[in-house]
């Protein structure tokens, strides 16, 4: 099976190139930048531009799966966020399309549901309800997916990630997405033998999980992490919630209530632990 990771050198492409590079017998990393550093066994590196439908036509060539981590990965202008988050997302898919590939395994984000209020246990058919133009772009990559399938059967399961990084704040108690689970839930969207379209929630067995995989279940993926081990360090030093703050009430958390175009991650407490090999 040829794999190909978008993405590569983000954080999270950090800690999915080894077990990618293990599960496949051909393994592609992609990134826009120059050098990604050592690879591991079985990796070969290719710099392309997800905003170029040839860079992306190269690197799908004799692809089976694609796993597409590539974005910029916050809330920006909406032209910042055009050229690799919607046309880099209509690259993927055309690219996958014209070469054959089977499926699309794609890292959306809760940011495409960001405004239904928290206190809605929202399924993976919750209307979209982006927070943000980066929220958006997720929907349009969602809604790409979904007609790629139903107009030309390229597979794709979108993975709703809620938050894949430190747990530093009350609402990750909730939102957390372990390492090790992001690994288990990319390996069972590849290794599913039918998804059609499918969305499902990334997030780890946290006790306050505010959102519903059921629908997805036949993917088959059992997190076993679980933020409450952090719970009493977390809520001795963090500020009371406000009702009438979106930030605290909404899935998106500060993507709900930053200004279009504005940082959400400037409002949070993102450590950056990318693995370095
Ligand atoms: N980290 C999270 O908690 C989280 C939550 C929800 C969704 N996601 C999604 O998961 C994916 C990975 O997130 P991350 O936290 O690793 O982000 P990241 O910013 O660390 O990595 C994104 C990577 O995309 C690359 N990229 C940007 N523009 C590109 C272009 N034009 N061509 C090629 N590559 C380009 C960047 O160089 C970077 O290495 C993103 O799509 C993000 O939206 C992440």
């Amino acid at each position: 099976m040829k794999l190909v990771l978008t993405g590569a050198a983000g954080r999270l492409g950090s800690y999915l190139r080894e077990p990618l590079a293990q599960l496949a017998d051909e393994f592609v990393s992609t990134d826009i930048v120059d050098d990604i550093g050592n690879l591991y066994d079985g990796e070969r590196y290719v710099k392309a531009d997800l905003a170029e439908l040839d860079d992306m036509m190269a690197v799908l060539k004799g692809a089976d799966m694609v796993v597409h981590m590539g974005a910029y990965a916050d809330e920006a202008p909406f032209e910042k966020l055009f050229g690799p988050n919607f046309v880099g997302a209509y690259n993927v898919w055309e690219a996958a399309y014209q070469n054959g590939v089977k499926r699309v395994i794609y890292g959306s984000s809760i940011h495409a549901v960001g405004m239904h209020p928290k206190n809605e246990f929202i399924g993976t058919d919750a209307p979209h309800r982006p927070d943000t133009f980066y929220g958006l772009a997720k929907c349009f990559a969602e809604d790409l997916g979904r007609m790629y399938w139903d107009k030309r059967g390229v597979e794709s399961v979108h993975m709703r990630i809620l938050s894949c990084a430190q747990v530093t704040g009350a609402r990750a108690l909730g939102s957390w997405l372990s390492y090790d689970d992001l690994i288990h839930l990319v390996q069972r969207c590849i290794e599913t033998p039918v998804t059609g379209f499918s969305v499902i929630y990334g997030v780890s067995d946290n006790d306050r999980v505010p959102v519903d995989n059921s629908k997805a279940s036949f993917i088959g993926y059992r997190p076993k992490d679980n933020a409450e081990q952090f719970a009493k360090d977390i809520l001795a030093n963090d500020p009371p919630m406000d009702p009438q703050n979106p930030e605290h009430m909404c899935h998106g958390g500060p993507f709900a209530s930053v200004p279009l175009g504005n940082s959400g991650i400037a409002q949070m407490d993102i450590i950056d632990d990318t693995k370095q090999n």
